[in-house]
């Protein structure tokens, strides 16, 4: 994991320390019904995050299979204790996160999503939390060796639908690329041999990787400068709410707790 680290290094800054709390249900409560007003509970107004939890180790299941945990999980609920709000997760297919959060079915898409042009078009994004890359992963036989390999060659690929690996890869490869709704079922298929490698978010390859003894290439799919930022995704019209979480987001930064949850997570 210390390309994960290295990278997330870059996205936060130093200083201080803070608590970080772990994980939430999955469990979509139906928004209560209480004396004070829907959707309020002891702890303030619930917050309802929206996220594909296929994606170590930023959003993914427990052991115990219902609880979602992650460095986004620990985000959120850090989040939501500064501004006095409760966590409450929905498990959804990731194409479907961003039209969620405009739609208004959920009020934040928390999945690891990268910032990009397409995307705010239809969502405001928080201030970035985490840098990454898209990463080829492999088995360790394959003789996959880089980037240019798989643009020369007859390789496929397998994504997950709707993901910027998904818009890189089908860019350069066609018709060579797989779509999976999760992550779990592109990771079988490339387990099962039947893609010859993934394209995905550098920190969670390496997961799969260490995960299922499969090998993350060094060289990235793209050139250097293909970087992505991630961000939280909120309605374009819910600004007072964005700017409550950005504020928390530079407390946390200036008290170093994404410094905490990338030596949590990176290992
Ligand atoms: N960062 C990539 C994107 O925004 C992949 C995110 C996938 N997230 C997930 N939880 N499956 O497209």
């Amino acid at each position: 994991m210390k390309k994960f680290l290295a990278i997330a290094m870059t996205a936060v800054m130093v200083l201080g320390v803070a608590g970080c709390s772990s994980s939430k249900t999955e469990e979509p409560k139906e928004e209560e019904q209480t004396e004070a007003t829907e959707g309020e509970t002891a702890e303030g107004e619930v917050l309802v995050m929206g996220c594909s939890a296929d994606f170590p180790p930023f959003e993914s299941y427990a052991d115990d299979a219902t609880t979602i945990e992650g460095f986004d999980v620990d985000m959120m609920n850090e989040i939501c204790s500064r501004i006095g709000m409760t966590l409450e997760i929905k498990d959804m297919n990731f194409d479907s996160v961003v039209a969620a959060v405009q739609t208004g079915k959920i009020d934040v898409g928390v999945s690891g999503i990268t910032i990009t042009e397409e995307r705010k078009e239809s969502v405001n994004f928080s201030d970035s939390y985490f840098v990454a890359a898209q990463s080829i992963l492999v088995t360790k036989d394959s003789p996959i060796t880089g980037y240019q390999d798989l643009l020369d060659g007859d390789y496929t690929a397998g994504v997950q639908l709707g993901t910027t690996g998904d818009i890189m890869a089908s860019e350069k490869l066609g018709d060579r690329v797989s779509q999976y709704e999760k992550y779990g079922d592109a990771l079988a298929a490339l387990l099962a041999d039947k893609v010859d490698c993934m394209i995905l978010d550098t920190g969670v390859a390496e997961a799969f990787a260490a995960a299922n003894d499969l090998v993350v290439l060094d060289e990235t799919f793209g050139t250097e400068e293909d970087k992505e930022y991630y961000g939280i995704a909120v309605a374009k019209e819910n600004t007072e709410l964005l700017d409550k979480i950005n504020a928390a987001i530079a407390d946390m930064k200036a008290e170093g707790f994404f410094d905490e949850l990338n030596t949590k997570y990176a290992g």
